[in-house]
């Protein structure tokens, strides 16, 4: 069921009322305090983009595989667009591109059940959908509409979102999705340039993500490391 909102503080705190069910979407037009990755905030200029929730019972999984549940938000996001005719690809960890630009950003919110298993889980998705222009303060955005040049039916991409997310996520019950994810990555067998937490830079081609979450980068040398969320960044 989809509940619309004007205004809310974020889809994520008002996702966390225990009166959703599980598959239920919270929406909202605009965001007061809307979150982001890493403690950032997430603007979005009210009746352009999409910002919802999606309420899941995730007691299936263990809180150690919250990257399990992110990579089956992920592909069925590119689901979505891919039914645009674009071709999206997953920024690690959380971010969906197209090209080298980020139309989509995820943040989940858990709650941990017992023994060490999740309880429920609101995916946070913003969607730039309609936006044409950007704050310049933000590094690299676009939108749908800006990729196929022309308006889009937010209301469309809403519905096909959450299907497509709750078709990954039952999946993850059953299916092994790895190798589909990995054909998906952002930047995969490409070299390019990477940022370390302390400013250092390298350059390195992605080979992989662990389904832990770590990004595997085959250094220059020919040694291959595993990098763990945070640790490094993309140079774009
Ligand atoms: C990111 O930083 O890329 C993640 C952004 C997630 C934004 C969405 S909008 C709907 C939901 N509510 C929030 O406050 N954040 C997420």
């Amino acid at each position: 069921m989809f509940y619309f909102f004007d205004e809310l503080s974020s889809t994520i705190d008002e996702a966390r009322d225990d009166k959703y069910r599980h598959g239920d979407v919270v929406v909202a037009e605009h965001q007061t305090a809307g979150r982001g990755q890493r403690g950032r905030v997430w603007h979005s200029p009210a009746g352009e983009n999409l910002m919802f929730s999606v309420v899941l019972d995730t007691g299936f999984l263990r809180s150690n595989e919250q990257f399990l549940l992110l990579q089956a938000v992920a592909l069925g996001l590119v689901d979505v667009f891919v039914l645009y005719g674009l071709d999206a690809r997953v920024k690690w960890t959380n971010d969906i591109y197209i090209g080298d630009r980020k139309v989509v950003g995820v943040l989940i919110d858990h709650t941990l059940g017992a023994n060490g298993m999740l309880a429920r889980s609101g995916v946070g998705i913003g969607i730039n959908v309609n936006q044409r222009v950007f704050d310049s303060a933000l590094p690299n955005p676009t939108s749908m509409a800006v990729e196929l040049g022309r308006e889009v039916d937010r209301g469309e991409v809403l519905r096909r979102a959450c299907e497509c997310v709750m078709r990954r996520v039952e999946q993850l019950r059953e299916g092994d999705f790895q190798r589909e994810y990995h054909s998906r990555i952002y930047r995969l067998d490409e070299l390019a340039e990477y940022e370390l937490a302390n400013g250092e830079r390298f350059r390195g081609t992605i080979r992989g993500v662990r389904p832990g979450g770590g990004l595997v980068v085959e250094l220059q040398d020919g040694t291959v490391r595993e990098f763990l969320f945070r640790e490094v960044s993309f140079v774009i």
